[in-house]
């Protein structure tokens, strides 16, 4: 950001520190004033520690950076990745069900089109039973996700979100991890010859899906007396490096491509949501997509003032820059979205986890807090004491659903009543006043003691995200106002979000390990600490 753009943003933070919460709360219209609706979501941030002014100052540096002409260039299909020489263009994934034309190539959007449609088939067919024209064998029961970080989390997300969707007809798995712990438990349950193996790789190089899918491979071949052709039939493969995938020996029809105009983490629109379409069937699927199509229009068609992306991202970089707040919490009020804030954790700390910029010039401002979280109200009787008494501040996103999919109606209005309440107690607190009224045992040093542990101090912000109810359109929408933030954001902070350098060191290292741990390499090279280990564990086994 410009020096400018940071003082103003302490000019504003020092003026409104003197205010607490609870007076910006109780300013007439305030909820009217600082809440938002974009189709099934209504986004109320009048819990931020923002007025009208700061709100403004906030918008004229989001005018300034220009991110409707970013937006546009995105939708365009301009290189934004600009270290990867690569267009950004995860919105034409859903723009067919867009009501507004695409601005994307139109070969790209071709390609789009027909992949949707090959996929369609598959899951078709895979529904039916009758997937023989693949070469897979009938009677599939389970579908086993391989696959790790872009190409787990968001259909994880999405296939745990929208059980209430499922079609039945499957049971589906994730393996993202190279943990045999996980894998030989999932072979203990699976039958390998109902298994169905998605074997989704963007770059067809990641060590932990490509051994899994060698132990898994080599386990169904067992089941048919180590014959590796009818072990492959029961592979399909998601990748952007398709001849990679087909040298494995999984033929053209059962590899779906992705592009390298998709990331990973932006990736679940695409043939990486196979697994979901298997889970939900194609036609919830296409309401999924219509639901971040949905955001895409409002993205591209809101003023700044009511646009649920930009409000997101001028209140992420209010609370880190502004305010100095290092972290940021997402508590979904839903069991359903209970993988939302690992999804979260992805697009947002992969994304923005930058300290330079495009150009290679250092950034002066911090960039992404550190993200987490999980449901509400489990977190309430876990860590909320911290977020509410402790010396740290976390800026919370609490997300919940206005319907719920069930009838136990006292469930969910306790559900709720916890969600706002939360939101509540973090803005207003509890004065040492009214905790001394209620202390009315001990002497006076006591209970000033008693009231001083019960004081809240408050004036902790929070934004709530609600959803008319959890539904395929809703939970598309969801995700694609947090990718659209994210974008917005990384504008702001002048920041490349589509790479992600910071994962090669530790996947390199990892490789020069591996001989040294199995004993065939020298470990003299490493430092004393991996030495040291490395010895531990070769003593050990
Ligand atoms: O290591 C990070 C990463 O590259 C993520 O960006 C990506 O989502 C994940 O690994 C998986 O990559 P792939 O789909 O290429 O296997």
């Amino acid at each position: 950001m410009l020096a400018g753009q940071l003082d103003t943003l302490a000019r504003e933070a020092a003026r409104l520190k003197p205010l607490h919460l609870r007076d910006l709360l109780a300013a007439p219209g305030r909820f009217e004033q600082f809440s938002r609706r974009a189709g099934p979501l209504l986004l109320d941030f009048s819990r931020q520690k923002l007025d009208e002014p700061a709100l403004q100052a906030l918008g004229a540096i989001a005018q300034q950076c220009g991110w409707q002409q970013r937006r546009d260039a995105m939708f365009r299909g301009d290189v934004l990745n600009s270290s990867e020489q690569r267009p950004v263009l995860h919105t034409a994934l859903r723009a067919g069900e867009s009501q507004r034309p695409s601005p994307a190539p139109a070969e790209v959007s071709d390609e789009i089109a027909r992949t949707l449609q090959r996929m369609g088939e598959l899951v078709d067919a895979l529904e039916r039973g009758d997937a023989g024209a693949y070469g897979i064998p009938a009677g599939i029961t389970d579908v086993v996700n391989l696959g790790i970080g872009g190409s787990d989390l968001g259909p994880r997300l999405a296939v745990e979100a929208l059980a209430g969707y499922h079609s039945g007809r499957f049971r589906c798995h994730f393996l993202p991890n190279v943990d045999g712990h996980e894998i030989a438990a999932l072979m203990r349950r699976l039958d390998p010859r109902k298994t169905l193996v998605l074997l989704v790789s963007k770059s067809f190089t990641t060590q932990e899906t490509l051994l899994n899918g060698a132990v898994l491979r080599q386990w169904i071949a067992q089941a048919y007396a180590g014959d590796e052709a009818r072990a492959a039939s029961h592979f399909v493969a998601v990748s952007a490096n398709v001849a990679a995938a087909q040298a494995l020996g999984i033929p053209p029809e059962r590899v779906l491509p992705m592009w390298d105009f998709v990331g990973g983490r932006y990736s679940v629109w695409s043939a990486v949501g196979l697994v979901l379409a298997l889970a939900i069937g194609m036609p919830n699927f296409r309401a999924f997509l219509r639901g971040a199509a949905l955001m895409d229009d409002h993205f591209r068609s809101a003023d700044w003032r009511d646009n649920l992306p930009v409000l997101l991202a001028l209140i992420g970089v209010w609370n880190r820059n502004g305010l100095g707040y290092a972290a940021h919490g997402v508590i979904p009020y839903l069991d359903a979205l209970s993988e939302l804030p690992a999804f979260l954790q992805q697009l947002e700390m992969e994304s923005l986890g930058k300290r330079v910029s495009a150009d290679g010039g250092e950034l002066s401002q911090a960039t992404v807090p550190v993200v987490w979280g999980s449901v509400g109200t489990n977190a309430q009787h876990a860590f909320f004491q911290a977020l509410h008494q402790g010396s740290d501040v976390v800026p919370l996103d609490l997300i919940g659903a206005v319907r719920p999919a069930h009838a136990l109606r006292d469930n969910h209005e306790a559900l709720l009543a916890n969600l706002l309440a939360q939101g509540a107690a973090f803005a207003l607190g509890k004065t040492r006043d009214e905790a001394l009224a209620e202390a009315t045992r001990g002497s006076d040093a006591e209970r000033e003691a008693l009231a001083a542990q019960r004081t809240f101090p408050g004036d902790r912000p929070s934004s709530t995200l609600l959803l008319d109810a959890l539904t395929p359109e809703s939970l598309g929408a969801l995700i694609a106002l947090y990718e659209h933030k994210v974008v917005v954001q990384a504008l702001l902070w002048d920041i490349n979000a589509f790479d992600q350098w910071g994962v090669e060191l530790g996947k390199v290292l990892a490789k020069s390990i591996l001989p040294a741990l199995a004993g065939s390499a020298a470990t003299e090279s490493f430092d004393a600490s991996t030495r040291g280990l490395i010895a531990t564990i070769r003593a050990l086994t």
